[in-house]
């Protein structure tokens, strides 16, 4: 018996019914649909649409369902079509006629977006717990790798020196960006269709504010269609997935480059890598490349939910049935892709002294010979051409820049002095980075020590 079928001549065929239902997916929902249920009860009782005596018993009765759920005594099957259906059908066999009251001023619309509320403001916690956790280990990185050099890259293609601490700090900033979408995001999460009820309100005199306030919502949907049909939180929360996903991506993508026997600066433990079939001497990135092509199902649930939405008239439809998928699917997918990525990191080892020697004279230095032109106020534009013709040469002899004597510096320019070679090491291009937020040691102590109070307080 479905909740509904009373008008019907025939109920609904088994294929259509297996086809529609939802429990396979709601049923992970049990637990906000319960809680939702317990607070509008309460209201119920509170406005007298439900006598104290049978609210009490829906009460209990609800708890001994959540009990029996998260045993695993009551089975879900598509026969129960949804989370709701299933638990009102157990609800009534436990308490009879009067658990037949719980649904008193309420819909499914309004339930089931209340459900999805409840549960994204749960999963938002522990996303931004996670955020935190790989923040946490970023920085730990960063301060065991405060003197490490590395080579810092646009369009991959030598650019400057970098303390690779630095580097990873860019993560953690990335990181705050993203714990702060989805602090935002929960703001509006956090509020409450249920009293909406099917599309228009009731005629019956329910309190929201006090469901709401049970249920420690900050207050409630007020648009009772919008409260039914929207579907916006959810999209934004994908989203801010997506983009915490494309940020471990990005580190990922670096992981399996700097593990490479080309750049041989990141070593993987051993249970943290794989091998190959066929080949005896393979060590491989796959976690790495797994969270790099996770961002798939999140950006592909993305997509999906945006595509169901779209053109939907109000109020309620139900193809909006198939956001769970995508809700669960992308926050499923994010929070194992944080807590990898923080794990993999705690694992991996960067080889401390890879760059430093090779990047002395490297032609990568080449913008602290323009500074120091500058410094000598020769004009920007005309200093970039000067070194420029330096670095022909350099390329032309196969030389590095400490490789050429002053005298075939001066015949480019009277302007360099012996100075100049004390500018063209890795170190020292690193050190003269004093800009605020640059890669000198100082700066990146600095930002260190903010990141130390922020994470502390977070
Ligand atoms: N299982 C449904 C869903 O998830 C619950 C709402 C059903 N509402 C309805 N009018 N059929 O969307």
């Amino acid at each position: 018996m479905a909740l509904w079928d009373s008008r019907f001549k025939k109920s609904l065929a088994d294929v259509a019914l297996k086809f529609s239902s939802s429990i396979d997916v709601d049923g992970k929902f049990f637990n906000e649909d319960i809680d939702g249920s317990k607070a509008h009860v309460q209201m119920l009782m509170k406005t007298k649409l439900v006598s104290s005596n049978d609210g009490k018993a829906i009460l209990k009765a609800l708890e001994e369902i959540r009990k029996e759920i998260s045993s695993g005594k009551i089975k879900f099957s598509w026969r129960d079509e949804d989370i709701h259906s299933l638990i009102e059908d157990k609800l009534v066999k436990k308490v009879g006629e009067r658990g037949k009251r719980l649904h008193t001023a309420r819909s499914r619309n309004d339930q089931v977006a209340l459900d999805e509320r409840l549960f994204m403001r749960k999963e938002i916690t522990n996303l931004i717990k996670l955020t935190r956790t790989l923040q946490n280990t970023l920085l730990k990185k960063a301060q065991t790798h405060k003197g490490t050099i590395i080579s810092g890259y646009t369009h991959l293609q030598r650019a400057q020196p970098l303390l690779f601490a630095h580097h990873l700090l860019a993560y953690i900033s990335m990181l705050d960006r993203d714990a702060e979408r989805l602090n935002d995001c929960m703001k509006r999460a956090n509020m409450a269709p249920l009293g909406a009820a099917a599309l228009a309100g009731t005629s019956l005199s329910v309190d929201r504010k006090y469901s709401a306030k049970l249920l420690g919502m900050n207050g409630v949907v007020e648009n009772s269609l919008d409260a039914v049909s929207d579907r916006d939180v959810m999209i934004e929360l994908i989203s801010a997935c997506s983009i915490v996903m494309m940020h471990l991506s990005r580190l990922s993508e670096e992981l399996v480059l700097w593990s490479s026997q080309e750049f041989s600066f990141a070593q993987f433990d051993d249970s943290f890598s794989t091998g190959s079939s066929l080949m005896p001497q393979k060590k491989n990135p796959d976690i790495a490349e797994l969270i790099r092509g996770k961002v798939g199902r999140v950006y592909g649930s993305l997509f999906g939910l945006l595509t169901i939405m779209k053109a939907l008239p109000l109020a309620y439809n139900r193809d909006m049935q198939e956001d769970k998928v995508h809700l669960l699917q992308a926050v499923d997918t994010t929070k194992d892709c944080l807590h990898l990525t923080s794990e993999l990191l705690k694992k991996t080892s960067f080889k401390k002294d890879r760059f430093e020697k090779e990047l002395d004279g490297d032609l990568l230095l080449s913008t602290d010979l323009v500074d120091y032109l500058v410094r000598k106020n020769v004009p920007f534009r005309k200093a970039h051409n000067i070194v420029g013709n330096i670095v022909a040469i350099c390329v032309d002899r196969g030389k590095k820049l400490n490789e050429l004597t002053l005298a075939e510096y001066k015949r480019i320019s009277p302007k360099f002095e012996k100075d100049i070679f004390k500018l063209l090491t890795a170190r020292s291009s690193i050190q003269n980075k004093k800009s605020l937020g640059g890669t000198s040691p100082k700066e990146v102590e600095k930002q260190i020590n903010f990141w130390k109070k922020v994470l502390k307080k977070a």
